[in-house]
């Protein structure tokens, strides 16, 4: 049987179930490295301030190194009755270098040193975020700018609302992932506190340096309060809400692309590797990748509110509870990473049918807003400009027209305002083109856009 770190006090073995149950090696061991990172950091403070010798803390460093040698090397067996990636790690160590590995754990709590775990491992998975994210910004874009002259009908309640350009509605997704971007560096401010030095609640005793720590890991500040220290998961909550919107905004895009590539609409072509077939149509090619980022959000929102509900009217300070906090976190992690870089890799496979977004473009009635602008800068009020207009439509329907095919004379029917020049504002180009303030879905506007985009992005 494993002697547990703990087991001084106890009289009897664990049950095995309840070890079982209590355990997190399971999935804790993820944090093996930044574990062993914060570990070198604590001892050569422990060093420094004398609290151990010279020689006990290259021991000691030396094991750790050799460990996370071996743990990268797959010779690591991971024990349940060790119950977390601490006290493994630490049992090991003990069982490499002798007793003097016992002196590692000397100011410190596993309370401390797991807040610190997670704080060193999710300052890196925000990076990779980061950089997933730019990597779909960067796809965004390049299809924005590749697409420039496309028109496509832009859509209110999913009707055909008013011609836009295809870059522009592309580009709208980029400045969700900017805002995105901007939440995470945000959120990595308060992931980047250093909690070590809490002990288990009240701080310790030792003449410990927390400030060196931080400063050796890293860390731009040092917790102003131990209990807070231990008991903190805000920034893991923070963490997993910036992943919920982000995720909320691919499966909005996802949503399009699954509308886009299906027959009836035909604006976009998902490419073969993106895609899978029926077992019994033999016609169909399905966008699954679109679709599974839509239905992999629910599991994102999930994990975030299983990480409220566990934090919810906890005492302080360290509860058991707080294991639970790494399961959904991991799982958020993986989840996002994972939709960011095939959503990347989706948009720039993705080809265009222009000339099927322009067609729907030109259906519709698209640019009834715009005769109706048109009335008004010839005097008409827009309300009034808005009711000839409806009944300009109207007679396009009994007829079957489009707003280019009805003539001078019909128009005139309907507003002796109307002159030649109606037809000027009826194309599409014409529509596009006269939205041209900042953030309209003007040529000129949305490659200015672009332009500052790319720039951003550099
Ligand atoms: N495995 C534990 C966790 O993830 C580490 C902290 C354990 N602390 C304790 N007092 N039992 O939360």
């Amino acid at each position: 049987m494993t002697t547990k770190p703990w087991q001084g006090r106890f009289t009897q073995p664990t049950d095995k179930f309840v070890e079982e149950f209590t355990a997190s090696i399971g999935f804790d061991k993820r944090l093996y490295r930044h574990d062993i990172e914060g570990s070198i950091a604590h001892v050569t403070m422990l060093a420094r301030q004398g609290i151990v010798t010279e020689a006990e803390k290259e021991q000691i460093v030396t094991g750790l190194r050799a460990i996370l040698a071996d743990i990268e090397a797959g010779n690591f067996d991971f024990s349940v009755a060790l119950e977390d990636i601490h006290m493994n790690i630490e049992a090991r160590l003990t069982e490499r270098i002798g007793a003097v590995g016992g002196k590692l754990h000397t100011a410190r709590s596993r309370n401390d040193q797991v807040a610190l775990d997670i704080r060193l491992y999710l300052r890196e998975g925000v990076e990779t975020v980061r950089e997933a994210l730019r990597g779909l910004m960067m796809a965004l874009l390049e299809q924005a700018e590749r697409h420039l002259d496309v028109v496509m009908p832009g859509f209110t309640h999913l009707q055909t609302a008013q011609p836009i350009l295809f870059s522009h509605h592309l580009m709208a997704y980029f400045e969700m992932l900017r805002r995105d971007l901007q939440r995470f560096s945000e959120t990595l401010g308060r992931i980047n506190v250093l909690p070590l030095g809490a002990g288990a609640l009240a701080g310790t005793t030792f003449p410990i340096d927390r400030e060196f720590v931080a400063e050796e890991l890293g860390f731009a500040e040092v917790a102003r309060n131990s209990l807070d220290a231990v008991s903190d998961r805000d920034f893991a909550i923070e963490f997993n809400a910036n992943a919920a919107l982000v995720m909320m905004h691919l499966s909005r895009l996802a949503e399009e692309l699954v509308l886009w590539s299906s027959a009836n609409f035909a604006f976009v072509d998902l490419g073969d590797a993106f895609c899978t077939g029926s077992s019994i149509m033999p016609q169909k090619k399905n966008p699954d990748v679109p679709e599974l980022i839509r239905g992999k959000t629910g599991r994102v929102y999930g994990n975030l509110l299983a990480l409220l509900t566990v934090m919810k009217a906890l005492p302080l300070a360290y509860n058991k509870d707080m294991q639970e906090d790494k399961e959904p976190l991991f799982d958020t992690l993986d989840t996002l990473l994972g939709s960011l870089k095939i959503f990347a890799a989706m948009i720039a496979a993705m080809t265009v049918n222009a000339e099927n977004m322009r067609k729907a473009a030109g259906s519709g009635f698209s640019t009834a807003t715009d005769i109706a602008d048109y009335l008004v800068r010839k005097g008409l009020p827009f309300r009034a400009a808005h009711e000839v207009v409806g009944k300009i439509v109207r007679f396009c329907v009994e007829q079957n027209k489009t707003l280019p095919e009805v003539t001078l004379a019909e128009y005139q029917r309907f507003s002796p305002m109307i002159g030649e020049d109606i037809y000027e504002c009826v194309t599409l180009e014409a529509s596009v083109n006269a939205r041209s303030a900042t953030g309209g879905t003007a040529r000129e506007a949305v490659r200015r856009e672009i332009e500052r985009a790319r720039r951003e992005l550099a």
